[in-house]
């Protein structure tokens, strides 16, 4: 009954916590190193849970033990009921120790993280390659020894500190269980038996304290600790999702506005400074820029991970502030940069585009055709039934390029998006078929510009294709520098055609 009840809660508050964690609409929270050490605090207690529930009966039991071996005594003589009186410094010293050894590991749990990274840097296959042709294996392995030995350190030296006093509490409840020895057989003048009875019953009385109170500070740490880091969790979450009162608008009439919008990340430089524009309604909108320009921060802006800083960005004139961020996110689709490898059967890595849809195979298949993964699924010996990812039985490893198009079609799911984000999607692709799919998806959004006024964002470093796009934005050290279409550009003399021009002679 225990380890059942014990697995149950285990795994319901598991869920509890992961479900926090990815309702919180924002991102920040597993991108920022303070967020991130008190959540990896808080998925090691979910984990001792397990123990608490143990914990929970064992402390009944132990104070039952308790209670009768304190009447044996005083069955013989009321004075040896004080023994317990000299056990209250054990009791204290034990309650407070944990609560030390927590605070040295929160301190430390930066490091603690480190040792973990660096584990899995050198024992999982994604690094692999890189660990090799680098030769860092051995480097790896004794910083990650240095990082653990940083962190055990502190750890260490608190639990040392802290077992002198422990030891000193046990040294005076020992004394005093000598002298209730003394006391009986001497003072007492007791039979034998009675001297027997309270030397096993002293003896167990130790014992038993030790444990009650190890498990009573066991538990008073997780409530107090662990209670607490949960209900910081609640408090964020609750926090970071208490936003949003306005519909999203059914579809795009002029188009979404950012004004004066400036960003910065937590603590760093500006990343996008006071940047005013208009991304037409039905327009297929080009964003260039160099490494580190914005891009990115920009795209993530638009499907809300992070708020401005300081303006405001407009769907339609509807604030997007305002709107929730799951049922704006709803109507958003394509795929990001650092698109995600699903390793699921490769109907659903695609499907999941669209939840609802997900086992719709002419929904699914259309996606990839959209997406011209056509041949990725041609070439898997169960089609979309095809088990992806070479860690599970019977799954199969696809090469960059094949993930990237799967990710890509699980971008087109959805049928009605207001914006559709292409982030280098084609990386992996050469030239031609880049332009190929550019053309088809500009086609279909020119097409698509009656129905919802869906706008699609281009994000390339290929010139070719971002001249087909209705408006091509300039970003340039996080400020807009350029806006216009590719004629218009080119007229300007800026900084595009002067990037077009490179471009251009080097395949000339
Ligand atoms: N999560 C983050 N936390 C802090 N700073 C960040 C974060 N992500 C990006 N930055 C910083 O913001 C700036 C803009 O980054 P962004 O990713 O938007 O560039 P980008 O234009 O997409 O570049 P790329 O062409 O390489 O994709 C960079 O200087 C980067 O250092
Ligand atoms: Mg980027």
């Amino acid at each position: 009954m225990q380890r059942r009840f014990r697995d149950k809660v285990t795994i319901a508050l598991e869920s509890h916590v992961a479900h926090l964690q990815t309702s919180i609409a924002s991102v920040a929270h597993q991108e920022r190193p303070e967020y991130l050490d008190r959540l990896s605090m808080l998925r090691n207690q979910v984990f001792v849970l397990d123990h608490m529930y143990v914990s929970l009966f064992s402390t009944l039991g132990w104070i039952l033990r308790l209670a009768v071996t304190m009447a044996l005594l005083a069955s013989i003589h009321p004075a040896l009921i004080l023994l317990v009186v000299f056990a209250i410094p054990t009791v204290l010293t034990s309650t407070w120790r944990p609560a030390v050894e927590r605070s040295a590991q929160e301190r430390g749990a930066q490091t603690n993280r480190l040792a973990r990274h660096l584990f899995t840097i050198a024992t999982t296959a994604p690094p692999g390659k890189e660990v090799r042709v680098t030769g860092i294996g051995e480097r790896l392995v004794t910083e990650r020894r240095a990082a653990w030995e940083r962190w055990y350190g502190p750890v260490a030296a608190a639990r040392w500190g802290s077992a002198w006093w422990y030891a000193l509490a046990w040294a005076i409840f020992g004394f005093a269980y000598v002298g209730a020895v003394v006391f009986v057989s001497s003072g007492l003048r007791a039979p034998a038996s009675a001297v027997l009875l309270v030397l096993a019953a002293g003896a167990r009385l130790s014992a038993y304290i030790g444990a009650t109170v190890g498990e009573i500070g066991f538990l008073r740490g997780f409530w107090m600790d662990g209670s607490r880091r949960l209900a910081w969790l609640e408090d964020y979450a609750a926090a970071v999702a208490a936003s949003g009162d306005l519909p999203v608008p059914g579809m795009l009439q002029r188009g979404i506005r950012f004004d004066h919008v400036s960003f910065a990340y937590p603590g760093t430089r500006v990343v996008l400074d006071d940047v005013s524009l208009t991304l037409p309604a039905g327009a297929v909108v080009a964003i260039v820029g160099e490494n580190g320009a914005g891009k990115t921060t920009l795209v993530k802006l638009l499907a809300k991970m992070y708020e401005p800083s300081s303006g405001a960005i407009f769907v339609d004139d509807t604030p997007l502030a305002r709107v929730p961020a799951g049922e704006w996110r709803a109507r958003l689709a394509g795929a990001f940069q650092d698109f995600f490898r699903f390793e699921f059967r490769a109907g659903h890595t695609v499907g999941l585009g669209d939840v609802p849809r997900m086992d719709d195979q002419p929904a699914v298949a259309a996606a990839i055709d959209r997406a011209g993964a056509g041949d990725v699924v041609a070439r898997l010996t169960l089609g979309l039934d095809t088990q992806l990812g070479p860690t599970w039985p019977g799954g199969v490893e696809l090469s960059f390029g094949q993930w990237q198009k799967l990710a890509l079609a699980r971008g087109f799911m959805r049928d009605r998006p207001l914006l559709l984000v292409l982030y280098e999607p084609t990386a992996a692709l050469d030239a031609e078929t880049e332009h190929a799919l550019f053309e088809r998806y500009a086609a279909a959004a020119r097409g698509g510009k009656s129905d919802s006024g869906r706008i699609t964002i281009l994000v390339s470093h290929r010139f070719s294709t971002v001249r087909m796009a209705d408006l091509i934005v300039v970003l340039d050290g996080s400020r807009l520098v350029e806006v216009g279409t590719h004629e218009e550009l080119m007229v300007k003399s800026g900084q595009y055609s002067e990037l077009y021009g490179i471009q251009a002679a080097a395949y000339r």
